[in-house]
């Protein structure tokens, strides 16, 4: 039985690893806590996208199953992570004349010019999954945050729109539906993640934040407070791991290894010493062979400077490359990787840190890394109250029929 007290529980379907957490408040503070977690192999899904829903739907049954257990009670519904190469983000504007007599500005103001910001035309293949407004303008006066209840004869909008192949959207849902769990909405991954890592000042000041995942690399820019602009490349650590299998004929287990226990991108880190280090390798057939740290890094570089070239031109054609005060924020399991952190100033020329998540109580160790980021945002994301709560649930094609799955599945605290 799914258990009737409030409790919080997110998805993260990643190309490589699917992470849950479960959380419940924490009496009286306003706050919430991990009551459970866990994090299995990804099947079924390459590139952020699910492409086999029995396997996609085995890899969260498995994921629900531990989580569930560590949680001790089961649960119903949950706020799932969306991303893939074909997420477009876009800016919108909208313009309305105030409504009221006394031109005081209201709800039903700011839901309609939301919605006019948001009217763009999409084939009938995408749906749009988020409206972020960014600012709102009342007559000439800009740089409003919330606008209700000011006067004014014109109210303007400007937002940023997420868009997906509505297919994309529904496999999430049906893979999680088919478990009998509810998908409560879908947040882009790079959001969620930057909802747990990005401070105040970062989103005020201008930062960009780039979850570096296992086979999807994914941006976000805030400035103002607000998203600004949104990107997703089709690099991520397993292609470090790749490399290394091709590079070494070794297993990809091994080259995981590898990677992970010697890996470097940005040689100039190493000491010389280091750099002549002898490493024993398994190359496939169980010959060993060695080879130094020096070369290894040598084979990472090329990889990760290719990631940061495409942010760079990506940033500089989105006209956002000298406006980042505040640097880049580096999150997701790949971001893990040594040097990355240091090659990335070194190209970007810009302050760059690795984001881990806060915001949660009950964070140990293991939750407070880059790679739990999402998770924990879809958590976070839901508790904070949506910037685009005045919008009605949209008429897209995708909502329309999340809505029809909802209704089936009746209660969210129903039993499965
Ligand atoms: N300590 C580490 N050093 C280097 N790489 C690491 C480390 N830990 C994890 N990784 C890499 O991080 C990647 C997985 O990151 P993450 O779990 O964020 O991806 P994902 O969410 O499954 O994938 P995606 O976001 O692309 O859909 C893997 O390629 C893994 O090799
Ligand atoms: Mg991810």
């Amino acid at each position: 039985m799914a258990r009737a007290t409030p409790y919080l529980a997110s998805l993260d379907l990643g190309s490589t690893r699917t992470r849950m957490v479960i959380a419940t408040p924490v009496p009286d503070r306003a706050r919430w806590t991990v009551a459970g977690y866990a994090d299995v192999p990804s099947k079924g899904i390459r590139k952020g996208v699910v492409v086999s829903i029995e396997q996609a739907e085995e890899t969260i049954r498995q994921c629900l199953t531990e989580a569930e257990k560590m949680a001790g009670f089961e649960i119903a519904s949950v706020h799932a992570s969306l991303s893939g190469l074909h997420v477009r983000g876009l800016n919108g504007h909208g313009v309305v004349a105030v409504s009221s007599r006394n031109r005081q500005i209201t709800g039903t103001d700011i839901q309609r010019v939301i919605e006019q910001a948001s009217a763009v035309n999409l084939p009938s293949d995408r749906g749009i999954v988020e409206v972020l407004p960014q600012e709102f303008v009342v007559d000439e006066q800009d740089g409003i945050g919330d606008p209700l209840g000011m006067l004014g004869m014109r109210l303007e909008v400007s937002v940023h729109i997420v868009t997906s192949p509505v297919t994309a959207s529904q496999n999430i849902v049906t893979s999680a539906n088919r478990l009998g769990i509810i998908v409560e909405d879908l947040t882009l991954g790079s959001l969620a993640a930057a909802t747990a890592t990005l401070t105040e000042e970062e989103r005020e000041y201008g930062t960009a934040i780039v979850d570096i995942g296992g086979e999807i690399t994914s941006l976000a820019v805030f400035q103002r407070g607000a998203v600004r602009h949104t990107a997703m490349f089709g690099i991520g650590g397993t292609h470090f791991t790749n490399d290394i299998a091709v590079g070494l004929r070794s297993p990809v287990p091994e080259a995981e290894r590898i990677k992970q226990t010697f890996g470097c991108v940005f040689s100039s880190l190493l000491h010389p010493n280091e750099r002549q280090e002898q490493l024993e390798v398994t190359a496939s057939g169980g010959r060993s062979r060695m080879l130094s740290r020096q070369v290894l890094c040598e084979m990472l570089q090329p990889r990760a400077e290719e990631i940061f070239k495409e942010i760079q031109e990506n940033l500089q054609k989105a006209g956002f490359e000298k406006k980042l005060s505040s640097g880049l924020v580096l999150t997701g399991g790949g971001s893990l990787l040594s040097g990355i952190p240091e090659l990335a100033e070194r190209m970007l020329d810009l302050p760059v840190r690795i984001g881990v998540p806060m915001g949660l109580d009950g964070l140990n160790e293991e939750l407070r890394r880059a790679e739990w980021s999402t998770a924990i945002g879809l958590i976070l994301s839901s508790i904070r109250p949506r910037a685009n709560h005045y919008l009605r649930q949209r008429e897209t094609s995708w909502r329309h029929w999340l809505a029809g799955i909802k209704s089936f599945f009746s209660s969210p605290n129903s039993a499965r």
